[in-house]
């Protein structure tokens, strides 16, 4: 699929991207914090109706606690990486992104991901995006998360994305382009 195609900043940035999953302890600067919080806020929604609210949480004592929280929920030896004792939900990323919402909007919350992840990619900063959290986030044990991330209890977690200096370089996964048929004439 990369054989014949444009190159340019964006192109290249979207193919580059890697999901992250050792950073650095080294908190992200508020001008590169600011840059993703932008490149969320310019995402589009349906209708323009903008039913995604993110908190950004930048407290790594607290990132602790939630990983405790959510491996005395989930089990501390489930067979996922996410799971391990040495790999706490959060990847030890010093930035997470929690996004809520008072409605189902899986697309709107996926279109805001991509961005934060493509403008990170593009200012040097690593992601990796993670729907897990959400086993604690999204049952009672969550209440209190939510409480500490001033949303109300019954919005949904619908994504968080751990953000940070990238601490490793890991190699593209493998894409099945077998999904993909371009019809030019039925
Ligand atoms: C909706 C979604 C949920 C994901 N949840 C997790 C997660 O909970 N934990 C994790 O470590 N990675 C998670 N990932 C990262 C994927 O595993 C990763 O994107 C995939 O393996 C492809 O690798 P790449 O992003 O480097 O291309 C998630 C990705 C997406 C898009």
């Amino acid at each position: 699929m990369n054989k014949d195609i444009i190159h340019n900043k964006v192109v290249d940035t979207i193919i580059e991207r890697r999901t992250i999953r050792e950073y650095s302890p080294k908190q992200i600067t508020d001008k590169e914090l600011d840059t993703l919080l932008n490149a969320a806020l310019w995402a589009p929604s349906g209708r323009n109706s903008q039913p995604v609210h993110v908190r950004v949480l930048q407290d790594t004592d607290a990132l602790i606690l939630l990983n405790e929280d959510f491996k005395n929920l989930v089990g501390w030896d489930t067979p996922a990486y996410t799971r391990y004792e040495t790999n706490p939900v959060y990847h030890n990323a010093p930035t997470m992104f929690f996004l809520f919402s008072d409605r189902e909007c899986h697309m709107d919350a996926g279109l805001m991901t991509e961005n934060i992840c493509i403008a990170a990619e593009s200012i040097g900063l690593g992601t990796c995006i993670i729907a897990s959290v959400g086993a604690l986030m999204n049952a009672p044990e969550g209440n209190i998360w939510k409480q500490r991330l001033n949303v109300p209890e019954d919005w949904y977690f619908l994504i968080a994305i751990a953000v940070g200096y990238k601490a490793e370089d890991p190699p593209p996964k493998p894409r099945d382009e077998s999904r993909f048929q371009v019809i030019k004439k039925i």
